[in-house]
């Protein structure tokens, strides 16, 4: 069991900016839409892991339509918070994308450049329809145009952590999305 205070890190948080209620209200949401959306049509959803684990694990058990699921693995973050290189898909999907109705499912939209990448290749191997849910947009940091067609919350250009998001793979089993304190970014 979770202590009931929740995980000791949370204590590095300077600010909260999603609440877990609020969290799981929105999903609920994305979740109807998306039902309705695609409901005559058989999804394959890919989360690219490991940001967007939790939010695809409580986003699924909103869908009510037959659908598959895979993952890939992109990396662009290798030192803090900048993104060091371009996004780089280190493990690729296992199922054949061809024909399927796609939802590419990520934690974080923020300079555009790893859902961009993601739905060219996805579309690039023959997909009958990509289409994208993020659970946040920090749409002031976009470096190319890109914009998803579902979005849980827009957030201001702050690096963020919990709920699968990390900062040097820590924080992601933070229950609500937060800032951290100053002294904790510095390493
Ligand atoms: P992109 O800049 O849109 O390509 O985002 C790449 C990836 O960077 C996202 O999928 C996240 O995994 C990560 N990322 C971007 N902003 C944040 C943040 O504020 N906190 C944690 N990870 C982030
Ligand atoms: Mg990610």
């Amino acid at each position: 069991m979770p202590s009931p205070k929740g995980p000791p890190e949370l204590k590095h948080l300077d600010h909260v900016l999603v609440t877990p209620a609020a969290i799981k209200r929105r999903i609920a949401g994305l979740g109807v839409q998306l039902n309705h959306d695609y409901a005559s049509k058989d999804m394959m959803v890919v989360a690219i892991v490991n940001g967007a684990l939790i939010f695809a694990a409580d986003l699924l058990r909103q869908l009510s339509s037959p659908l598959r699921l895979d993952c890939l693995r992109a990396s662009s973050y290798h030192d803090g918070t900048k993104a060091t290189h371009e996004p780089r898909i280190v493990d690729q999907m296992k199922l054949d994308v061809r024909g399927q109705h796609v939802l590419l499912v990520d934690d974080i939209l923020d300079t555009g450049k790893t859902l961009a990448a993601v739905a060219g290749l996805v579309r690039s191997k023959g997909a009958a329809s990509v289409r994208t849910c993020v659970l946040l947009d920090k749409k002031g940091r976009r470096q190319v145009p890109f914009e998803a067609d579902y979005v849980g919350f827009d957030i201001p250009n702050e690096f963020v952590v919990g709920y699968g998001l990390d900062f040097n793979e820590r924080y992601r089993n933070l229950p609500c999305i937060g800032v951290l304190k100053p002294k904790y970014y510095a390493g």
